[in-house]
């Protein structure tokens, strides 16, 4: 399969939050593909209607199994409860080299192949809320009959929206307690850092402020240098300073074992999920 996007046509099975990402981002700036090799599904007629209204020229519809059947790639992004009444719409239409990306979280590439009936080419992909500002992380996993042209597609695909990684399938469930859950994790910190400068007197709207700048700010620092975070923690520890005087208190009160812990406690909820599939 070529791994350039415009001589595809994809279809968006479930454009919502994430769809609607990934619609956006094959289309927005450079675009990756002419809009009228974009489909586009939902049941609301209403909200498909304003998705051809924000991008002229995308092809959407109701029928699930028409935007399949024009289709070179086919991307789930319905709940994963709704996924198997879909799959059973659009399976026979699908073209059988067509590659099928998903991003039901808790479905295996396996799993979803024979819900197809088919030996299809099928990746996996766990991305995460920030594709909704174009800086999701994403981990895609190829399944057995996927190859490497198959990998770059959807590698295209998610890098429109952010940043992708690809890892082996096994690996998602830790992928959904890191990164898929991640954003959680980093609204706490800033809700947390936001209350300690309130408490420290600051007005809450420069608190909030200044604590979501600086979470994004260090976040930039880190990807654009590459730089190992602890190096760069040291930039800004001076001996005898403020910083190191917090970094020990962080330290004495386990930030690191408890954000290792909640990692493993996610994966395994990850696995929990998956198994009750
Ligand atoms: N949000 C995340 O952080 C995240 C992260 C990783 C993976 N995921 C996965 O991404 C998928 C989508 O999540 P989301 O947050 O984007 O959900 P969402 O906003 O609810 O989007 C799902 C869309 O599917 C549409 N839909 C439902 N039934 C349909 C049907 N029968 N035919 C066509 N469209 C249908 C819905 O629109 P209508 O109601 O108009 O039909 C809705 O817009 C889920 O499988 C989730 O596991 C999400």
């Amino acid at each position: 399969m070529p791994t350039d996007l415009t001589d595809q046509t994809v279809a968006v099975i479930g454009a919502g939050n994430i769809g609607r990402a990934l619609v956006g981002g094959m289309l927005a700036g450079d675009a990756l593909i002419e809009p009228e090799r974009v489909w586009a599904t939902r049941r609301s007629e209403d909200a498909l209607q304003a998705l051809a209204e924000e991008f002229p020229g995308l092809r959407t519809t109701t029928d699930n199994a028409e935007a399949a059947r024009a289709a070179s790639v086919v991307i789930l992004a319905v709940k994963p409860q709704s996924a198997d009444d879909v799959i059973e719409e659009i399976r026979k239409g699908t073209d059988a080299d067509a590659l099928v990306i998903s991003v039901l979280a808790g479905r295996t590439t396996g799993g979803l192949q024979a819900a197809f009936g088919k030996e299809l080419p099928v990746v996996r992909a766990m991305p995460n809320t920030p594709a909704l500002v174009d800086e999701g992380a994403t981990a895609l996993a190829a399944g057995r009959f996927a190859g490497e042209g198959d990998l770059a597609v959807a590698r295209r695909i998610f890098e429109a929206v952010g940043a992708a990684e690809v890892v082996e399938e096994h690996l998602m469930d830790a992928v959904t307690g890191l990164s898929g859950s991640g954003p959680a994790y980093v609204y706490m910190f800033i809700e947390a850092l936001t209350d300690a400068g309130v408490k420290q007197g600051l007005p809450r709207r420069a608190a909030a402020r200044l604590a979501a700048q600086t979470v994004y700010g260090a976040s930039v620092l880190a990807v654009e240098t590459e730089k190992h975070p602890a190096l760069l923690r040291d930039e800004v520890t001076t001996p005898g300073g403020t910083a190191i005087a917090a970094v020990a208190e962080l330290e004495d009160h386990g930030l690191r074992t408890t954000l290792i812990d909640a990692v493993a406690t996610a994966t395994e909820r990850s696995k929990e999920l998956a198994e009750s599939e």
